[in-house]
């Protein structure tokens, strides 16, 4: 591990204890409090940038863990499940070099990070072979929004065994959103969610890949079941990223709504009440949690989700539509994937702890700006083929091909169809997108985001802008195992 980290391995190397010791040292206050025996949560081993530079190494590596009824080992960026808690302010400088201690090539990607595809910035055709390493350095934008974003490896070929296996961390940029003086005020905590695969489960191949592999044991900041406190009367910041492979989480936190703040992208408007919340692959959300009981334990659980399968069985036809997928687990079983999760899964827990004068819900947010009309529309059909592969508009990825030209400045709208009977989150880097409508229904309040769940026979119209940067990048199903099996395509940006 680089000593420029400084900071002790708190998971890979360790039980509870000095998980428990670290988190301490890093959330002040809100770790002290624990009860009930389990770990309080920890938030990932922070790096923040000073002097406007964000400096480090990740060394991607095989490395034993300590998981209760987990794996024995991970892949991991230094040591960590998950990789370090980078953050930034907008204008910094970040310059990371990456080495490669894995058996396979990996590279770099800033998910939801508005920078440059060229270069040694957010460029995933690299290719950093094993034993070898990159240099990263790009700077953000000084208008760079505030939010919560997510670095994963992204090598064609190796990504979906890489972030399945372990590989990823979160990436936030600090500004606007966090001087907001209720959210200021808000105790803060980072959920980086992931499953991994259960003690000796395999990582395994083939036909558990047509879904999308899941792991039986969910995990958040790499822990399981870790306590959250909050005082009465208090609020509580989760900045929720979903890290895993395949897996929807769907949350609802027993007695407590969500406010929602902001999206992939950064801040809404104004908080939007949710009394659950369904993050796709690549996803994050920030929520407020407001402590309005008395005290007490409540569970933060993940519930069942079925993402379809009807269809992929022997070629029974492609129009079974979600109803078949939704209660019929043996689908999933019968190809093979690690899991089938059919109840509520406790993923966290919340104690009271203490109280404070209650603090106020935010009113407004920031503004999210419309985009003008778009001078061009395109339509992206999401199937899978015979057999194997996955496809957008009928092909599956060639990284020599460019699939789509736009031009710096456009601002375009995307019909994302989704056309088989699985869902595909659909998601596209560098320039964030707003959603217009589902199947013609106009969507209720703006966001940006640059990943949007599209279900079985739906139409999701999105609007979006190249904004800045010309360059070569991707867009792709985010359940990476789809997006090994071709459904990616390239899209250039030219000036
Ligand atoms: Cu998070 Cu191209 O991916
Ligand atoms: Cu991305
Ligand atoms: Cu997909």
């Amino acid at each position: 591990m680089s000593g420029r980290l400084g900071r002790r391995s708190f998971l890979a190397m360790a039980g509870a204890a000095s998980a428990i010791a670290a988190g301490s040292a890093l959330l002040g206050r809100s770790a002290q409090v624990r009860s009930q025996g389990s770990p309080a949560a920890t938030a990932p081993s922070r790096l923040r940038s000073s002097g406007g530079r964000l400096e480090l190494d990740l060394v991607a590596q095989d490395t034993k863990v300590a998981i209760p009824g987990g794996p024995s080992r991970a892949l991991t960026y230094n040591g960590l499940l998950p990789g370090p808690l980078l953050e930034a302010e907008p204008g910094d400088a970040v310059r990371i070099e990456l080495v490669n201690r894995l058996s396979r090539p990996t590279n770099l990607h800033y998910h939801g990070l508005h920078i440059s595809p060229g270069g040694s910035a957010d460029n995933v055709f690299v290719s950093v072979a094993p034993g070898a390493s990159h240099s990263y350095a790009f700077t953000l934008p000084a208008d760079h929004p505030a939010g919560t974003f997510y670095y994963h490896p992204h090598y064609h070929g190796t990504v979906a065994d890489q972030v399945f296996g372990g590989l990823g961390g979160v990436f936030i940029v600090r500004g606007a959103l966090d001087q907001i003086p209720e959210v200021r005020a808000a105790e803060e905590q980072v959920l980086f969610l992931k499953d991994l695969p259960g003690e000796g489960g395999s990582r395994a191949v083939g036909m558990g890949m047509m879904l999308g592999r899941e792991g039986a044991v969910l995990t958040v900041n790499g822990q399981v079941n870790p306590a959250l406190t909050i005082p009465s009367g208090g609020l509580l910041r989760l900045r929720i990223v979903n890290g895993s492979n395949a897996r929807f989480w769907r949350l609802a936190l027993e007695d407590h709504p969500f406010h929602l703040i902001a999206t992939d992208g950064g801040a809404i408007e104004a908080p939007v009440e949710l009394p659950e919340l369904l993050l796709a692959p690549g996803e994050r959300a920030e929520v407020l949690v407001r402590g309005e009981r008395q005290g007490g334990r409540y569970r933060l659980l993940n519930l069942p989700y079925a993402r379809g399968a009807g269809g992929m069985m022997g070629g029974m036809g492609s129009r079974m539509g979600m109803g078949m997928g939704r209660g019929m687990g043996m689908g999933r079983g019968m190809m093979g994937s690690g899991s089938e999760q059919q109840t509520p899964v406790p993923i966290a827990t919340l104690n009271y702890a203490g109280s404070v004068t209650p603090l106020p819900l935010p009113e407004r947010l920031l503004p999210v700006e419309p985009l003008p009309a778009p001078v061009r529309r395109r339509r992206f059909v999401l199937n899978h083929g015979m057999g194997m592969v996955f496809l957008i508009n009928g092909r599956g990825f060639d990284h020599g091909r460019i699939d789509t030209s736009v031009r710096l400045g456009d601002t375009e709208e995307w019909d994302l169809v989704n056309d088989g009977v699985m869902d595909h989150p659909f998601h596209v880097h560098i320039n964030p997108f707003q959603v217009i409508s589902r199947n013609g229904t106009p969507e209720p309040w703006r966001a940006w985001r640059d990943v949007v769940l599209v279900r079985p026979g739906e139409t999701v119209r999105v609007r979006t802008r190249f904004d800045d940067f010309a360059g070569r990048t991707v867009y792709h199903c985010h359940i990476l195992d789809h997006e090994e099996l071709g459904m990616m395509g390239t899209l250039e940006i030219s000036a």
